[in-house]
């Protein structure tokens, strides 16, 4: 099995570019927007609430508290319009890039079989079908992928919506398509949907609809069934969470039973105070509401400057990045950014179809985003 170059390593020359032209630039310092790493407070609610579990002698359960299983329910129908989510169908995950990175093995797929992904994408997706000898394989649509055999069917496709890097948000409609699809050749559909409580796009305040990105687990996808679906979701970035490896997956009870099973074996047990801290964290939505305000000013003064510098952001309806381009190469772009102090991701990092985009990200202090915009100005 081979796995790929880290892509962050091979940034550091521009980290040292950037680093070196920034004492002289408003903010003095350099502007580190190539990572998606929270920066503001672990709200109080959910620090308290880990402090009371600090005493914790015993192993934890693999499966997770029945509170923090029926917490992750009740917020799956209030915040993403997902009513009756069967409780026994909820794992907690030490954070989700675990989860994305095992699935394929949890799964028990190997040899000859196809894990899917989208052609922009998360870089774990194919890292997971590495790990498990699978094969990864970009998917670009389901009719790019021709007429099927059941050597060329996917065994797991996954989506990624709102889509890091790009912040493209999948619509009801097409992933009813897709959940349709799959079940017509047997494809398991594990959807990441880490961004969902940051969608950026209008609506209408009086809409019956979830506030939220539409999930793969919503009725009116699923037709009522979950079947062959899993629901990938974590707390790190609504809640400033990374730091506490506080995620689960959803969906299909008889496939998370699997996933349990493995996971009780090998040992991968979310620590007893996460799991009560999640628990809180998903039963308070107003901090959810004041982090999604933080971001808000910071993206529209981001993108204001981004766009007045000459880049165009393609996509970012939703989640923690301007998705941009200067029409040239995304490795020029980078350079462009570094010699004006501000770091960001080429968009080759998540697959060749990148080329000419860079990801900038939002989650930098108020400080560092105005920094940004001085220089960008
Ligand atoms: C699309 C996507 N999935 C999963 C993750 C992993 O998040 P975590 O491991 O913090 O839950 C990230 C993190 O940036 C991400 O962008």
């Amino acid at each position: 099995m081979r796995l790929p170059d880290f892509p962050w390593d091979s940034l550091a020359p521009y980290k040292e570019r950037a680093s070196a032209v920034s004492a002289d630039l408003p903010g003095g310092a350099l502007v580190d927007l190539s990572v998606g790493t929270p920066v503001d407070p672990t709200p109080v609610v959910v620090q308290d609430a880990l402090r009371a579990a600090a005493d914790a002698p015993g192993y934890p359960q693999t499966w997770g508290t029945s509170p923090l299983r029926e917490a992750v329910a009740r917020w799956f129908e209030r915040r993403r319009g997902v009513p009756g989510l069967d409780p026994d169908g909820v794992l907690p995950t030490i954070g989700s890039k675990e989860l994305v990175a095992w699935l394929p093995s949890l799964l028990e797929l190997g040899a000859g079989d196809i894990v899917g992904f989208p052609r922009i994408a998360y870089p774990t997706y194919d890292v997971g079908a590495r790990l498990a000898g699978a094969d990864p394989v970009v998917v670009d649509g389901l009719a790019a992928l021709g007429p099927l055999t059941p050597s060329t069917t996917p065994k797991l496709l996954w989506l990624n919506s709102p889509g890091n890097p790009t912040g493209k948000v999948l619509g009801v409609e097409h992933l009813a398509k897709v959940v349709d699809w799959a079940r017509r050749h047997g494809v398991v559909v594990a959807s990441d949907e880490c961004y969902a409580e940051l969608d950026w796009r209008e609506r209408d305040p009086s809409s019956a609809e979830p506030p939220t990105t539409p999930s793969i687990l919503d009725p009116r996808v699923t037709g009522g069934s979950h079947e062959g679906l899993l629901a990938v979701y974590s707390l790190s970035k609504q809640s400033n969470l990374a730091g506490y490896r506080a995620a689960f997956v959803a969906g299909d009870p008889v496939l998370v039973k699997q996933l349990l099973e493995v996971r009780k074996h090998a040992g991968m047990i979310m620590p007893a105070p996460v799991q009560h801290a999640m628990a809180a964290a998903l039963g308070d939505d107003a901090h959810v509401a004041e982090q999604k305000a933080r971001y808000a000013a910071r993206r529209s003064r981001l993108r204001a400057a981004v766009e007045g510098a000459g880049l165009r952001v393609d996509d970012s309806e939703a989640g923690l990045y301007l998705w941009c381009t200067r029409g040239e190469d995304a490795w020029a772009t980078v350079g462009w950014l570094a010699d004006r102090g501000i770091l960001v991701a080429p968009g080759t990092f998540y697959g060749a179809a990148g080329a000419q985009h860079v990801r900038i990200a939002l989650t930098a202090s108020d400080d560092s985003i105005e920094a940004a915009a001085a220089r960008l100005a």
